[in-house]
């Protein structure tokens, strides 16, 4: 089991997290990575596994990416440096990662995105770059020299005509070698550099940070529920004397005040717009083609979390609000059927008294088969 060291959340959140970077020295002092570089390039060799090779040229503006799946030939005609492996959702594919995901769990869950792993041969780098997100790179493994800058820059210039986004100028402030259990924190925006100064392993706990317009888009969806009660573009005050081709300011005004309205006046569909935007999930087959689930397949067998879901709930007044694979279930809001809940969303292997607790309630009992339908849990096969 792993635990971060001398690590206070509450400080931490005050005075670094989406403010400025911060490096954690000896975070996961003892950590010993569970996975190895070539279990790594094992992964990368899998159809549904993220991965890329960024490998680097001659100089500093020519690098080359490409995706997997690998195969065996792909990693035998490497050089000896100036690569780097990198494989996204690692979590997905070995659940025991999801122990470290955990210890980040003083943010919410919704806002973990996933585990990435890289491989680095000496010197391997992926360019001096800028995320969107918030990261924790914790050295598993090997030294690493990072250079990153203390503020957020602006608009970055990039390197022409590369596929990667690789800085044209960069200027760190800092320069610090990290060894293994070292993390470094970088808030968005915060350009970075990192070298392997001999081969290593990086691992990049990254965070999400869903856009406006992806909050917007999912608001919309949820207007289909107003269905022909939806307000309207209406125009009493018709402008006459103008050319019927124009498309005037007062008119497009018009729109956006009708749409700011709704949005505003919809305080009903808000939390499941967001809940099912966050919740949501590409995974997870044709529920059509499943086997139906009955209490009898609940009460036998060990379930699990399906990898790929997600599960979080919102407290409103008179319901609890249960969010998977961009869904919805409401359940009435009670102090035992609120722990319940929380303790679905926390155990990935539902413990059996649990799902026998759950059972003991209509609503929840539905909940579990509905999660099972949709193979937001599954039954293990071992
Ligand atoms: C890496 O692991 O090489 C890159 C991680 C990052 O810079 O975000
Ligand atoms: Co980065």
């Amino acid at each position: 089991m792993w635990r971060l060291q001398g690590f206070d959340a509450e400080r931490f959140v005050a005075e670094y997290w989406q403010k400025k970077p911060c490096l954690l020295r000896a975070a996961l002092a003892e950590f010993e990575s569970p996975i190895s570089p070539e279990e790594l390039a094992g992964l990368a060799c899998e159809e549904d596994v993220h991965s890329r090779l960024v490998r680097q040229g001659d100089d500093d503006r020519s690098w080359d990416l490409r995706y997997g799946p690998f195969d065996a030939s792909d990693f035998r005609s490497l050089p000896q440096s100036h690569y780097t492996l990198l494989v996204s959702e690692c979590e997905k594919w070995l659940p025991e990662l999801t122990d470290l995901l955990d210890l980040f769990r003083f943010v919410p869950d919704w806002r973990i995105d996933d585990l990435m792993i890289s491989y680095a041969a000496p010197q391997g780098s992926v360019g001096p770059h800028v995320d969107e997100y918030d990261v924790f790179l914790l050295q598993a493994q090997g030294t690493r020299r990072w250079a990153w800058a203390e503020s957020r820059g602006d608009t970055p210039r990039l390197v022409e005509g590369l596929e990667l986004a690789i800085l044209e100028n960069f200027a760190a402030d800092q320069e610090q070698v990290l060894q293994p259990g070292d993390m470094l924190y970088l808030p968005p925006g915060h350009a970075h550099h990192g070298v392997a100064l001999e081969p290593c392993m990086t691992f990049s706990i990254g965070f999400r940070a869903p856009t406006a317009a992806s909050a917007l888009e999912s608001f919309a969806l949820e207007t289909e529920r107003f269905g022909r009660d939806i307000a309207r573009y209406r125009d009493p005050e018709l402008e006459t004397g103008r050319h019927p081709a124009e498309l005037t300011t007062r008119e497009i005004d018009e729109f956006r005040r009708l749409a700011l309205a709704l949005a505003e006046r919809s305080d009903a569909l808000w939390p499941d717009a967001i809940g099912k935007m966050l919740s949501d999930s590409a995974v997870i087959g044709d529920p059509d083609a499943e086997q139906p689930v009955y209490v009898s397949d609940l009460q036998g067998g060990q379930w699990l979390r399906h990898p790929e879901s997600r599960l979080l709930y919102h407290r409103a007044d008179d319901a609890i609000r249960l969010y998977f694979n961009g869904r919805v279930l409401q359940l009435p809001h009670t102090d035992e059927i609120l722990a319940l809940v929380q303790r679905l969303c926390d155990e990935r292997e539902l413990a059996p008294d649990l799902v026998n607790a759950c059972l003991r309630h209509d609503a929840l009992e539905t909940a579990l088969l509905e999660l099972a339908a949709h193979n937001a849990i599954i039954k293990s096969e071992i």
